[in-house]
């Protein structure tokens, strides 16, 4: 019997989350993986450069759904995976993370299995239970729908669990198996350090700040994202901020025509360049949910630029605090920073390079028992 796993990516993040998986499946000689990747980001700087990074094979189907609102590009992304979906009757789904891709294609796969006698396929979902209880965040949603349909919930940490329980998910189908998105950060650590980026660059260890900018709450309301800058201006007069633009963040600057020659701006940078940028960055600030678990890992001061994080393990443990958009908040946490006196951390329980082979394991054991 050989078990027909489906795995989804659609954006950035996913990229990094999806390959310790994808990779582990491949070990298994009774499991066939395949992966779908949805289109959702198609820039190579956004998308293939992560698969050669990752060292990740192509995906075996691409769906092209490109970009749109939100209700467009998840509609688009439900009808393509359904015809894949149909075609290959597969036993499971894994979707990761939280973006449009995530939710559209667990929801597909759900409505799919309405109309299957076998009842397949079971669905599966790696990042589990995280919450920034914020419903303004198109996240949340992909997150809180995609989790109550999924059949097993893979968290990261235990506040996660914690949340699918007062939401009344059965515990039986949550499993605390730590972060893949680690496994990927620890295998590639060494190899990063080999990208030329801070040569090119021309920037010496610690002497800069990396900044990421892209949730639509900082970057698609005209006044608060102009609050931002301000502070970012101010924080820019201590030290060098380099400013790797996502297209969003772009649009927006080109539109509100607002100078920002405080930063040093440069194009999105692909997974090793990026974790070599941060892992010699004085201090990171951003308003992204992964970068916030990655600096944790690397003992790197993290400053988040939201009001919330759906991820608490990275603040009661590791080098993240939550500054939102206060800029009395942000330089007073960066001159702490600067003068030595960074909040230190720790490494979260699971976040040890193991939580794909935890998954794959989990989900074998299942198949084999159960189909
Ligand atoms: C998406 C995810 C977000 C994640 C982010 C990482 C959702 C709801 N949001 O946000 O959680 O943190 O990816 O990058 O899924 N664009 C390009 N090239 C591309 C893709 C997009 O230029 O390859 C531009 C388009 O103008 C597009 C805009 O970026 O309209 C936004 O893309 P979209 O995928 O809708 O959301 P992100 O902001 O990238």
């Amino acid at each position: 019997m050989k078990y027909k796993i489906i795995i989804v990516v659609g954006a950035r993040p996913n990229f990094m989350k999806a390959a310790p998986v994808f990779i582990e499946f491949k070990k298994y000689k009774e499991i066939d993986p395949l992966l779908i990747h949805t289109g959702q980001h198609y820039d190579n700087n956004l998308s293939k450069v992560f698969f050669d990074d990752l060292k990740l094979a192509n995906p075996n189907f691409y769906l092209g759904v490109g970009s749109g609102t939100h209700s467009v590009q998840s509609a688009k992304v439900m009808i393509e995976f359904e015809k894949i979906l149909v075609e290959q009757n597969p036993h499971l789904v894994m979707v990761v993370g939280d973006v449009n891709s995530t939710l559209a294609c667990a929801l597909a796969a759900a409505k799919y299995r309405c109309s299957n006698q076998q009842y397949n396929p079971f669905i599966a979902h790696i990042e589990a239970g995280l919450r920034s209880f914020d419903w303004h965040m198109p996240e949340e949603i992909n997150r809180r729908l995609t989790d109550s349909l999924s059949d097993f919930l893979f968290t990261t940490e235990p506040d996660a669990e914690d949340n699918l329980i007062k939401e009344g998910i059965d515990a039986k189908r949550i499993f605390y198996v730590g972060n893949v998105m680690i496994d990927s950060l620890l295998r590639f650590k060494k190899k990063a350090e080999e990208s030329t980026i801070l040569t090119q660059l021309e920037l010496k260890n610690k002497s800069y700040a990396v900044l990421t900018m892209h949730r639509p709450t900082n970057v698609d309301d005209r006044e608060d994202f102009k609050k931002l800058l301000s502070a970012l201006k101010e924080v820019s007069k201590s030290i060098k901020i380099i400013f790797p633009i996502h297209p969003r963040t772009k649009k927006m600057l080109h539109e509100y025509r607002v100078n920002i020659d405080f930063l040093k701006i440069i194009p999105p940078l692909g997974y090793l360049d990026f974790i070599k940028l941060i892992i010699h960055a004085k201090f990171v600030m951003t308003d992204s949910g992964g970068i916030q678990e990655e600096t944790t890992v690397l003992n790197v001061p993290c400053l988040t630029l939201r009001k919330n994080t759906e991820r608490p393990v990275t603040v009661t443990m590791g080098t993240n605090i939550v500054v939102g958009k206060d800029q009395m908040k942000i330089m007073q946490e960066t001159d702490k920073i600067l003068q030595g006196k960074a909040k230190k951390g720790q490494t979260p329980k699971f976040w040890d390079g193991m939580a794909a082979q935890r998954i794959c394991k989990i989900v074998y054991d299942y198949l084999k028992n159960n189909i």
